[in-house]
């Protein structure tokens, strides 16, 4: 595996494979990684000729008072977890390279990042947005892979990439869980081990509901209660949102006809966790 901090020899190396017809594969990460990241750089083993991971803590996707400064990194884990995985170049650019001084130009995906984590973090997704269409810029990927935990990001990335006639195609990798059913996050680091133990409410909860409309339940009301109760039940969480969305435009539904994202936002102790499903009948 390589190590590119550069943006010119990343793009140099990208131009050398796109001439010899070879398919680029792009995985964007924070870094910190964990299984989830991992399953997204096999799935893009078996997509393309050249597996490209990124790791950039992005400040501009932090909100003043988030934990950038604190986010966790461990760069020497991480490049030999990406080693073990044969991704074959690793691009771990600096702030510098990312955002030269007087940068005035960002990208804005206006409806869809409004609703659920972006009503919490305004400025969020535009952070997002605007970091990913640079890292596409300077990849030039054939293709990019984004998880499902993050479901809203992954739709702001789709809006982008239709909107801004963007030659990259995006795909989702389903949510990666612990064997308890916690989806995994760099963030459940923050967890003590009670908190870890209370932060099961929310993959229990999306069962309940999951369950609940199986037997019949359709309307947004009653499914978003049972979702309340569950993680109220938890005395160490603390609900930011539950909400049920349709699953392209996140607009709020009041009931699942069509499949549904059921997506939620809880803070347990010091870390904001998140997790989603879609619900069908
Ligand atoms: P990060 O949180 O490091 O996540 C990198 C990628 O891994 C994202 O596409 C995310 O959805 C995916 N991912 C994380 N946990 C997952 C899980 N349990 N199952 C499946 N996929 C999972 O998301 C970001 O970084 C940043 O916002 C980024 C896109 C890199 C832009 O800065």
């Amino acid at each position: 595996m390589i190590v590119i901090e550069s943006t010119s020899d990343m793009r140099q190396w990208s131009e050398r494979q796109r001439r010899g017809r070879q398919r680029i594969v792009l995985v964007p990460t924070m870094g910190f990684l964990h299984e989830g990241h991992l399953c997204l750089m096999r799935e893009a083993r078996l997509r393309g000729d050249w597996v490209v991971a990124s790791i950039f803590v992005n400040p501009a996707q932090f909100g003043p008072g988030e934990d950038f400064a604190t986010y966790p990194r461990d760069f020497e884990r991480d490049r030999c977890l990406l080693e073990a995985e044969n991704v074959d170049v690793l691009f771990h650019p600096s702030l510098e390279q990312i955002y030269p001084a007087g940068a005035q130009t960002f990208v804005e995906v206006e409806k869809l990042s409004l609703p659920l984590c972006g009503s919490a973090r305004p400025g969020h997704f535009r952070g997002v947005a605007t970091v990913v269409a640079k890292l596409f810029n300077i990849v030039r990927p054939h293709l990019a892979i984004f998880g499902e935990k993050d479901y809203q990001q992954l739709q702001v990335i789709r809006r982008m990439v239709r909107d801004l006639s963007m030659d990259v195609e995006i795909i989702g990798h389903p949510i990666v869980r612990e064997s308890d059913g916690l989806a995994m996050s760099s963030r459940n680091a923050y967890l003590t081990s009670a908190e870890r133990q209370a932060a099961l409410c929310l993959s229990r909860a999306l069962c309940k509901a999951e369950r609940s409309v199986r037997r019949g339940a359709v309307t947004a009301a009653a499914i978003v209660d049972r979702v309340r109760a569950e993680l109220n039940n938890e005395p160490l969480a603390a609900v930011e949102y539950v909400k049920l969305c349709d699953v392209e435009t996140l607009d709020e539904v009041d009931e699942v006809r069509e499949p549904a994202l059921l997506a939620l936002a809880v803070r347990i102790g010091k870390a904001r966790l998140i997790d989603n499903r879609v619900l069908k009948h």
